[in-house]
């Protein structure tokens, strides 16, 4: 079950995402965080961030709407709180970093550069850009070179993994964009923006009006999306997005994943990582295959 994303090895393909499994502490008494490949932390910016008004999660068909805001407790104390805490357990910690300015990006990455238990970067991108009147650097080729360029001179000791947003018109020339500026891998994918309202009340269901639509709806979407990318450059790929079950790893692993992550599916039922590998092992055994590595990248990409 072991993979490679790049240079760093996970023990097999699992990953959880970012914002599902807090900074990873939150779920070790649910969860055997060494049978993960890894997890990936909450968004961490420079300051602590207190994130959007509630109501910040609501249930839509097939899927759930967030807007968290970002909360988090800021490098400083991610460093010296939960990053020590963390090393206890065996297990790769990949750390999502954001911002809203380039420089916010380098300094953060900065400062994690001088701490210890970290296996990479992943870089959210889809955050408002505040000196390029709020676009969001993940949506234009030439922001996402820069950002990404700027971070990779910044990460000297990590790899760097990109997360695309899924909202552009053609991910292949963003996906080319990072990779030519530096990035080491590509997750694939943020959140949809979206809405749910009350119209017998004229509300939001949500406290920040519109959110991020994530979970089994969007499944058939994001594994578009990889197909586009994959077609467009050699980057290893994370999948992410609705993924539940073992069809749905081995989906995103077939379309060329490396390997996926789970998000919501975490809310349902916390342990649903650790259950998806003891799935896996015994899918890729039916399939014949005795390493999961054979089967990424079979899609046909013909019926013919
Ligand atoms: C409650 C919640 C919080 C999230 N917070 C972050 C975050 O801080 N940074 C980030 O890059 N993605 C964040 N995400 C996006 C997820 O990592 C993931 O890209 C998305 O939920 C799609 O995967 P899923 O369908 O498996 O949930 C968050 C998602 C949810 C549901």
């Amino acid at each position: 079950m072991g993979v490679s994303v790049g240079a760093v090895r996970l023990r097999n393909p699992i990953l959880a995402a970012s914002g599902t499994f807090g900074y990873g502490l939150e779920f070790a008494h649910l969860v055997n965080l060494e049978r993960l490949g890894g997890f990936v932390t909450k968004g961490i910016s420079l300051e602590p961030i207190e994130g959007a008004p509630a109501p910040r999660l609501c249930e839509t068909p097939s899927g759930m709407l967030n807007a968290i805001g970002l909360q988090n407790v800021g490098v400083r104390a991610f460093i010296a709180d939960k990053l020590p805490l963390l090393q206890k357990y065996n297990t790769q910690v990949v750390v999502n970093v954001f911002g809203y300015c380039v420089e916010d990006y380098v300094e953060v990455i900065r400062r994690l550069e001088d701490a210890e238990g970290i296996a990479a970067y992943e870089l959210n991108i889809s955050c408002p850009n505040v000196k390029k009147g709020g676009m969001q650097f993940g949506n234009d080729p030439v922001t996402v070179g820069e950002v990404v360029g700027t971070a990779r001179k910044a990460a000297s000791r990590r790899p760097l993994w990109i997360k695309l947003t899924p909202l552009v018109s053609d991910i292949g020339l963003i996906a080319k964009a990072a990779t030519e500026a530096g990035a080491d891998a590509l997750t694939i994918a943020n959140t949809y923006p979206a809405m749910a309202i009350d119209f017998r009340t004229g509300r939001s269901r949500i406290g920040n009006l519109t959110g991020g639509l994530s979970g089994p709806a969007i499944k058939p979407i994001t594994l578009r999306l990889v197909y586009e990318v994959r077609k467009t450059v050699e980057t290893p790929i994370l999948g992410l997005g609705g993924v539940e079950t073992v069809q749905d790893v081995l989906d995103y692993v077939t379309v060329g994943a490396s390997a996926v992550q789970v998000g919501t599916a975490s809310f349902s039922d916390p342990k649903v990582s650790e259950g998806l590998m003891a799935g896996l092992e015994r899918a890729v055994l039916e399939l014949n295959c005795h390493n999961i590595n054979d089967l990424r990248g079979k899609f046909l990409g013909e019926n013919g």
